[in-house]
């Protein structure tokens, strides 16, 4: 890639409730401590009804919008593995709900949470060919396991939405990438299931080696030494995933590689819970709004989607990012989610698997966002600003 490209804007949404998991694990009858150090998760955000993967979407992408406005932007692409209809990109609602030019062609991509990795390097090539377009994309999910079950407490919900572009002001993309696929039964959701199926053990070890296959595959494809990467951020199902990743990489390659690398890119994380698709981009978001100066360095990326696709990449960090990032404004998100007890947790989970079976429904606005899902009409989705 020889024209600068890469991230310009970044802007993040989440769910309106927040649970605290040291209640979902004194219910359990579980030492908090397990999830608070063993998984390295402090709260899960949990959709209400009115909430979906398209209305998180729309949020983040929105303040994108409004600070730059749509012209130019000829692309969305839609990243997501708990995507709403089988055949119609949840982009395309997206697109309706901010009024985007009929002239932006939409796209959703599927690889669990690996596909926002792919829409970003194929935006950034598209850039690359056409300096003047712009391309949107957005990352979207909501991770939902069976109540009363081991993948219970790394739940979450949440949006990253990116604008790629020419001469960027956040970070440049690198041109050099690594990418490892396996087929693997680690993780995947039928079609007739509302929550995924998953082996857990099984997706850690696949992680791990993918991980590797993709570092490999990284060096062999004109890649830095891990030496001259200044800062990590690895896929974060839960946060100490990225921290096993980590130690994995540094014992891999010999070089002693501290934590003090990738802390502070779980900040957000620990908050949200697994965002699939997001987690990766609320990484970056966190390490980008943490105190640390990172004008100028280098951030090594791993991104992995069960199944499996794993891909390693880094970004160059732009030298008066400071001036463009969201820390504030996603701290207001966070701090603005409605706290529930694990009565109402299990609650809304049930609700959202029976509203995905129902042919005609209403549902009222619950939570105070930009956008709502707003019921079924004729097997139909339908959605409306606030
Ligand atoms: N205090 C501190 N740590 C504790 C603890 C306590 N009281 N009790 C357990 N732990 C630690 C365990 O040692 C383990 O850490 P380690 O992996 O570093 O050894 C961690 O907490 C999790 O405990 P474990 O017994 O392995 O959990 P689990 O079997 O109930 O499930 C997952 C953990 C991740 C497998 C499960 O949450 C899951 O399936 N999640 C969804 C899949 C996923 O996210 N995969 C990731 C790759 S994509």
């Amino acid at each position: 890639m020889s024209a600068r490209v890469g991230i310009h804007d970044l802007a993040v949404a989440t769910a309106g409730h927040v649970l605290e998991l040291d209640l979902l694990a004194e219910s359990a009858g579980i030492d908090p401590a397990k999830y608070r150090v063993g998984l390295g998760q402090e709260q899960m955000s949990v959709p209400g009804p009115d909430e979906d993967v398209v209305t998180m979407g729309a949020a983040a992408a929105q303040r994108i919008i409004e600070r730059h406005g749509a012209d130019g932007i000829r692309t969305l692409f839609f990243a997501t593995e708990s995507g709403v209809d089988q055949s119609k990109s949840a982009g395309v609602f997206v697109h309706r709900l901010l009024g985007l030019p009929a002239t932006c062609r939409v796209v959703e991509l599927k690889q669990a949470c690996y596909s926002a990795t792919a829409a970003l390097q194929a935006a950034a090539d598209m850039v690359a060919r056409r300096p003047d377009e712009r391309v949107l994309v957005v990352a979207s999910d909501i991770a939902r396991y069976d109540l009363d079950s081991a993948a219970e407490a790394t739940q979450g919900a949440g949006a990253v939405a990116m604008l790629v572009t020419a001469d960027p002001a956040i970070a440049e993309l690198e041109s050099a990438i690594g990418i490892s696929t396996a087929d693997v039964d680690d993780f995947f959701r039928p079609n007739d299931s509302a929550t995924a199926v998953v082996d857990g053990k099984l997706s850690i070890g696949a992680y791990l080696d993918g991980m590797i296959g993709a570092w490999d595959d990284y060096r062999a494809h004109g890649g830095v030494d891990v030496s001259e990467i200044d800062r990590f951020c690895h896929h974060q199902p839960f946060t100490k995933m990225a921290v096993k990743a980590h130690r994995r990489l540094a014992d891999h390659t010999g070089v002693p590689l501290g934590a003090e690398l990738m802390a502070a890119s779980t900040g957000y994380n620990r908050r949200i819970g697994n965002s699939y698709t997001a987690s990766l981009y609320f990484a970056l978001a966190a390490l980008l709004d943490s105190d640390d100066d990172l004008a100028g360095r280098r951030v090594g990326m791993f991104s992995y989607g069960s199944g499996s696709v794993s891909e390693f990449f880094a970004l160059r960090v732009c030298d008066d990012y400071r001036t463009h990032t969201r820390g504030e404004e996603t701290e207001a998100l966070l701090a603005a989610r409605t706290p529930v007890d694990v009565p109402r947790y299990r609650a809304l989970h049930t609700a959202a698997a029976e509203l995905n079976s129902r042919v005609d429904v209403a549902v009222e606005p619950g939570v105070d966002a930009p956008f709502h899902f707003a019921g079924i009409a004729g097997r139909a989705r339908q959605y409306r600003r606030a």
